[in-house]
């Protein structure tokens, strides 16, 4: 979480820093700020307990000029979203400035040492600490030599410092005596250079170099970037200099704009056709009623002889992981656990030599699935991502992996990363069962399914007007259930979450059959239950579900795939999606249920983009 930027060159700093942190925003939104600084003056900060464009009104007013800055987007850890628990932070006299993405767990001690030697907190941010460090370490060096400090103390003060951090940190430091001068360290947390003619550039993510720079240079753990305005250098913080690996800032980065939508979420699931498309390019192989992948990183026989699958992810991946599992254990029969990367990461569980772990991911940051992933590759596992970020973490940590393409998902509900994480997963258990059982007539079946996907979920997008005209006659309830069978109890689920995240509603998704233990008693005139409630082996259990929460007077709002009289007379209200085969359903049934979400927010008048206390990439644990 948090967003971080900085440039320096020939340019004034803060446009830049302001459409970088725009870019950034969905990191974080509890404050924002940034620090510019011109030769041979103060450090300017300008922050705001509250959102970049409030920021950015501050900034016109106080127009902080400096061709050197960096900026900041919280989310907010240790101490609340105010201004003074801002980024940047000052450290020691006001010579550093300091931004900070992650967490640093032994702050506290470090504090007290810092303490000790007179140094006065004004916030109660980890990050301050480390701002004071970077000062304090400086200040050895300045006494050494007379009051002056030079490039290479400066360097050495942020080495010394993240030396001593635990926990988890990309930070950009900026310094009064030395204003040609950036440094960027990371451990654990992203960051990119922005490689460019006189000027740099560093961020959290791709998305602010977009426009800026065409090259661009991932840090890796323990690396730190010494940037000028016409050179960078990388080193290892105990190795020394290694050659920066400039590479191509990816067309997928590009597509960041909202293009006439009003908010991310809408313009993403009006994409899921394009996503999917993308998902699908380039990977049905039909002549062997199959499908291929290229950075599996496997041979063939390593692959056959796989078996157990783990399927690893948190919030909406954890849910797609759960399609997986039904996915790949009916037509692969392999067996599959699927396991929130949260507790996956401290568990552990007796695994076998021959077991596989995919990690789910849309950003490929979250803190949680990393560190899972990490543990089971310690343990000698081979490791995939099933990832949309290019370059991310997780993308570069994992043994081989899955791309999603499906282009930058911006708002933090995510929705075309779910539909495209279930295409890459429906597209596995296909390659996967054609290496053992299933047959070629059958492999062909279901790549004539995949095919038709794009369409129908183009089909599916036509429901909008009316299931906006639907939320407003739910969108005062209090409570929601959401309830599926088979592949359809994840849809649920994720419908659940779609509601909650964006809303506040309360809602719970369940496997339909579980509700009479339990949560069948939240039913009455007041919470609308939704039923997933397509045709397939489990239609007429699902429908003698419906029946008792309508027999005890709930309404109900029913997602079928046809004209179905039985479901017109139960329920109160009905939207039909087109027929897809089961295991394709979770995609297509999901639509109606973002749109549902998405207009019942909006009636509400949430944040549809950026709700309340979440944030798009989950960095700390
Ligand atoms: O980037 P990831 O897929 O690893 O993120 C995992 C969750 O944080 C994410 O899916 C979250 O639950 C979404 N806000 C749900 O819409």
């Amino acid at each position: 979480m948090c967003g971080i930027v900085g440039y320096i060159g020939s340019q004034e700093a803060s446009p830049f820093l302001i459409s970088g942190l725009e870019r950034l925003e969905y990191r974080g939104y509890d404050s924002a700020g940034i620090a510019t600084l011109k030769q041979s003056d103060a450090i300017r900060i300008t922050k705001v307990a509250g959102r970049v464009a409030q920021l950015n009104s501050a900034v016109e007013a106080a127009n902080p000029d400096g061709k050197t800055g960096i900026g900041h987007t919280r989310w907010a850890t240790h101490g609340a979203a105010t201004q003074v628990n801002a980024h940047p932070h000052i450290g020691g006299s006001g010579n550093i400035s300091l931004v900070h993405n992650g967490v640093i767990e032994n702050f506290e001690t470090l504090k007290t040492g810092l303490e000790a030697k007179g140094y006065r907190f004004e916030s109660q941010t980890d990050s301050e600490v480390v701002a004071h460090l970077v000062a304090d370490s400086l200040a050895s060096a300045a006494a050494d030599r007379a009051g002056e400090t030079t490039v290479e103390d400066c360097i050495d003060a942020v080495r010394s410092t993240v030396a001593q951090l635990r926990g988890t940190y990309g930070i950009v430091v900026m310094f009064r005596d030395h204003p040609d001068l950036l440094v960027a360290a990371r451990c654990g947390s992203p960051l990119v250079v922005g490689v460019g003619k006189g000027e740099q550039f560093v961020a959290s993510d791709t998305s602010p170099l977009v426009g800026f720079t065409e090259r661009i240079i991932y840090l890796a753990d323990h690396q730190i970037a010494v940037i000028r305005p016409n050179n960078i250098q990388v080193l290892h913080r105990d190795h020394g200099r290694v050659r920066p690996d400039i590479q191509p800032l990816s067309n997928q980065s590009q597509d960041v704009n909202l293009e006439g939508y009003p908010h991310y979420m809408l313009k993403e699931i009006f994409e899921q056709p394009q996503s999917i498309r993308n998902a699908l390019r380039g990977r049905l192989d039909k002549d062997n009623a199959t499908a291929k992948f290229g950075g599996l990183n496997l041979t063939t026989q390593q692959l056959r002889g796989i078996e157990r699958i783990i399927l690893t992810g948190c919030g909406t991946s954890w849910h797609s992981a759960l399609v997986g599992e039904y996915l790949v254990e009916e037509l692969a029969r392999i067996p599959v656990e699927v396991e929130y990367a949260s507790e996956l990461r401290y568990r552990n569980p007796p695994v076998g030599s021959d077991t596989i772990v995919f990690g789910i991911t849309q950003s490929g940051e979250t803190a949680d699935t990393l560190a899972a992933l990490r543990e089971m590759k310690r343990k000698g596992h081979h490791t995939m991502a099933i990832c949309n970020v290019i370059g991310s973490s997780i993308a570069q940590e994992a043994d081989g992996g899955i791309y999603l393409h499906a282009g930058p998902e911006i708002g933090v509900a995510s929705t075309k990363a779910f539909t495209s994480q279930l295409t890459v997963l429906s597209m596995l258990a296909l390659y996967f069962g054609r290496l053992r059982h299933l047959s070629f007539e059958a492999g062909q079946r279901i790549i004539a399914q995949l095919e038709r996907l794009p369409d129908v979920v183009e089909k599916t997008l036509e429901c909008h007007a009316q299931v906006k005209e639907i939320a407003a006659r739910y969108a005062d309830a209090n409570n929601f259930l959401y309830l599926g069978r088979k592949f359809n109890f994840p849809t649920a689920l994720e419908g659940a979450l779609k509601l909650k995240e964006i809303s506040y509603i309360h809602a719970e998704g369940y496997p339909a059959a579980e509700m009479k233990h339990g949560p069948i008693a939240l039913v009455d005139e007041h919470t609308p239950s939704v039923f997933i409630v397509p045709q397939g082996t489990v239609y007429d259990k699902v429908i003698s579900n419906l029946q008792e929460v309508k027999a005890r007077g709930g309404p109900v709002l029913a997602i079928v795939d046809h004209e179905d009289p039985h479901v017109n007379k139960l329920a109160d209200d009905v939207v039909q999606i087109p027929e897809i085969e089961d295991f394709l359903q979770p995609i297509v049934a999901s639509i109606p249920l973002q749109l549902l979400s998405y207009e019942i927010a909006l009636l509400r008048g949430c944040d549809v983009d950026k709700p309340r206390n979440l944030a798009k990439s989950v960095t700390v644990e």
